[in-house]
């Protein structure tokens, strides 16, 4: 008997079948809506495994309704929408898609630094809206970014991908980790610093680190206060890590520079969003590792993880192990 499963997302038609091969599959048959809370509540009560995104909240709650269950396949790197102490206790493998989103993710991360920098977005609509009058002197003039300080918070596998695009920009690279990577710094030219120092020397501080309790606000008003005029901030990793209050208020203020930023404290970001009023801040919504071979790449693995546990097989990407 195929053990029973359900995913929360229409996905790819191969992943679907490579899953309907060794599971009785349940689909939730949207791409691009969410499914229901109390849709998802009925549909835990039997299954064995549940393949889901990072806009299901996995809690407490939902858990104790799937008495049956074993795994929770996230289909992300970041896990911080499942309760793992409470799957743990339960004895309930959670599982994640790291290492095929890294270099990609990398991408979008300096795509939106470079666009905050020189402006990019404000140049198209400058353009598209019929302001261009002539070449001028100061035209739209941003920052540079060869021969920058790029500080980056939390050195994980994206964080160093990010150290190998900036050293290609001739950037000088300083880091902040839980714990310094001395042979990081050697093999990658990044030197390690305190938080505080770090603020105070980039000019551009990326947001790497994953969403932990720890890391909830770790960026906030005092965190600005620190920071260059010419600052710009990005945050690729987790909305609730950057105090969206402390930001705006940093923006309105002019204590930093601009903000690229692909994550929020409420996703989707409303559309009257005070962060929105301001020129200077690029937004994507939630696209870091958004390319169509990494996306099928990271539907395949969270396929593989959760047949995985099913068939009793060793599974690499254990989060709670
Ligand atoms: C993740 O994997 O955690 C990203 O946020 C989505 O790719």
């Amino acid at each position: 008997m195929k053990p029973k499963v359900y995913i929360t997302r229409k996905i790819p038609n191969e992943v679907f079948e490579y899953v309907s091969k060794y599971c009785q599959v349940r689909m939730w048959p949207e791409e691009d809506t969410p499914v229901p809370r109390h849709v998802l509540e009925k549909e835990i009560r039997d299954v064995e495994g549940i393949y889901c995104l990072l806009t299901e909240s996995i809690d407490q709650d939902l858990m104790d309704k799937g008495e049956n269950l074993k795994v929770i396949s996230n289909m992300a790197v970041g896990y911080n929408n499942i309760d793992i102490d409470n799957a743990t206790k339960k004895g309930i493998a959670v599982t994640n898609t790291p290492g095929v989103l890294t270099e990609t993710t990398a991408d979008l991360t300096f795509a939106l630094l470079m666009a905050t920098a020189r402006r990019i977005v404000e140049s198209e609509l400058y353009l598209r809206e019929g302001k261009w009058q002539t070449w001028s002197p100061m035209l739209l003039t941003g920052q540079d970014i060869h021969g920058a300080t790029i500080g980056i918070i939390g050195l994980g596998r994206i964080g160093e991908a990010l150290v190998r695009r900036a050293k290609g920009f001739n950037m000088k690279v300083i880091y902040h980790n839980r714990t310094p990577k001395p042979i990081v710094e050697k093999e990658l030219g990044a030197e390690y610093r305190e938080l505080d120092e770090l603020l105070k020397e980039s000019d551009y501080v990326c947001v790497m680190t994953p969403y932990t309790p720890e890391t909830k606000n770790l960026i906030s008003f005092e965190q600005f206060s620190l920071m260059k005029k010419n600052a710009i901030l990005i945050n690729t990793s987790r909305g609730g890590i950057v105090n969206e209050n402390a930001l705006f208020e940093a923006l309105k203020s002019k204590k930093i520079w601009g903000a690229g930023l692909d994550v929020f404290e409420e996703e989707p970001l409303p559309v009257d969003h005070p962060l929105l009023t301001f020129p200077n801040v690029v937004v994507t919504p939630h696209i870091g590792s958004a390319s169509i071979n990494t996306r099928l790449k990271m539907a395949q693995l969270a396929a593989e993880n959760l047949v995985g546990i099913l068939n009793g097989e060793e599974v690499n990407y254990i989060v709670n192990k």
